[in-house]
């Protein structure tokens, strides 16, 4: 981690962009997450939870039957799996043991998707904090059996009717209730979004997921140490780098490099090749998508600078989580020195990739997680990579009727 980063700059994106009455309960946010998270204390609790209430590790699974239609390896990383039904849950319980740490006895949280509010209910039932969640309207309403979870849980929930009733409506409700009610309250931002420190403090609690994915995948015996590319689907981009994180800076070596790798264009020693499959909607080159690193420009937005969509789209996806006009500094970052590869992954592929996927391996992902099984497909049809990781975010069950609106069957 470079200074600059540390300060949350990633490459002149990211840093503090919020009205005055924040920057000091921000800055305390961030004295109590440099001083606590890394102690060896703080961190057995995170671990102990990790395993004990959201069910890491997830496996890591090979995908064999679309590994044979499509010829090349393709490995899932089972977030699907835990608690709760997706990522989301790593970062809350790391975000809420450390506000309970820090004396505060309410969690707020935005969310899409929803996910991100049942994780953030599941742990304020948990720790028996206060819990209140916004979330767009839209958003409540094809999502609405994640809103019976967080009531059912003890959560309320807040629909906000604003602008076009989706996340970033709820997010800019959630800072404005930040603002009003700091002396008790922990903002639980649900991405590696916003200002700092919520983008590496996120990163940091997901880097679980390419942390264990890179030890199972160097204990798997017939590949090399790592795999050639790693895919995730990128809403505001927390399970892509949780992900990417751990395999940032490694490079595979000859030894190890698979011989198929050797015709591939590409040569050995290289890094692992970073995707990430933003929410195309219909089509980054369209006037509707959620496509800010495909498609969009540099902007400040939720007390980020970062990649925003143009002012001329209308921000949207088939899944709630990907439906965000912005995007995490850090992929902004990477864009921008070309380290991963965005594309816009339309709404059409994704149900294809989701119909696929439940179909060849009798797994039914999430609609946000379609889009990198999507973008895996591709790259496994291009033939330049042999072995592919993919993040599976999150299980399909909260897209049912989404899907049966979409399929007959
Ligand atoms: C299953 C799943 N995957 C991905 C996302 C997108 O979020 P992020 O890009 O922060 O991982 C969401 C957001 O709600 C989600 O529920």
């Amino acid at each position: 981690m470079t200074d600059r980063e540390s300060t949350g700059e990633f490459e002149g994106y990211g840093g503090r962009y919020v009205p005055e009455p924040l920057q000091e309960p921000l800055d305390q946010l961030a004295a109590a997450y440099d001083d606590v998270a890394s102690t060896d204390e703080f961190q057995a609790d995170f671990r102990d939870h990790l395993e004990s209430f959201a069910g890491r590790p997830t496996p890591l699974y090979h995908a064999k039957n679309l590994s044979e239609r499509y010829g090349a390896e393709i490995y899932l990383k089972r977030e699907d799996l835990l608690h709760g039904g997706a990522h989301k849950i790593n970062n809350c319980l790391g975000q809420a043991l450390l506000a309970k740490r820090a004396g505060r006895d309410r969690l707020i949280a935005e969310t899409g998707a929803g996910q991100h509010g049942v994780a953030t209910a599941m742990v304020g039932a948990l720790l028996g904090l206060e819990t209140e969640i916004y979330m767009g309207k839209k958003d409540a309403q094809r999502q609405a059996m994640n809103v019976f979870r967080m009531r059912l849980m003890g959560a309320e929930v807040n629909e906000v009717t604003r602008g076009g009733e989706g996340l970033a409506d709820a997010v800019d409700a959630a800072l404005e209730d930040f603002a009003a009610n700091v002396d008790d309250t922990h903002y639980l931002v649900g991405s590696v979004v916003g200002p700092d420190p919520f983008p590496r403090m996120v990163r940091d609690f997901q880097s679980v997921i390419g942390e264990e994915a890179r030890e199972q995948f160097q204990n798997l015996e017939r590949t090399g140490d790592f795999p050639d590319a790693a895919v995730a689907c990128v809403g505001g981009g927390s399970n892509a780098i949780g992900l990417f994180h751990a395999f940032r800076d490694v490079r595979k070596t000859s030894e190890t490099s698979s011989a198929a790798h050797q015709n591939a264009k590409r040569s050995e020693d290289d890094p692992v090749e970073f995707y990430g499959a933003e929410g195309g909607g219909e089509g980054a080159e369209s006037s509707r998508h959620a496509a800010p690193l495909a498609k969009g420009q540099d902007d400040t937005i939720h007390g980020m600078k970062t990649r925003v969509i143009d002012d001329d789209v209308e921000v949207h996806s088939v899944s709630a989580g990907l439906d965000y006009p912005g995007v995490g500094p850090e992929h902004a970052m990477f864009h921008a020195v070309g380290r991963c590869e965005y594309t816009g992954i339309t709404d059409e592929e994704a149900l294809a990739a989701f119909r696929e996927l439940s179909e060849t391996e009798g797994i039914i992902p999430a609609l946000e997680s379609s889009h990198a099984i999507a973008r895996a497909i591709q790259l496994a049809e291009e033939g330049e990579h042999e072995t592919i990781l993919v993040n599976l975010s999150g299980r399909g069950d909260k897209d049912m009727e989404t899907a049966a609106e979409k399929f007959e069957l």
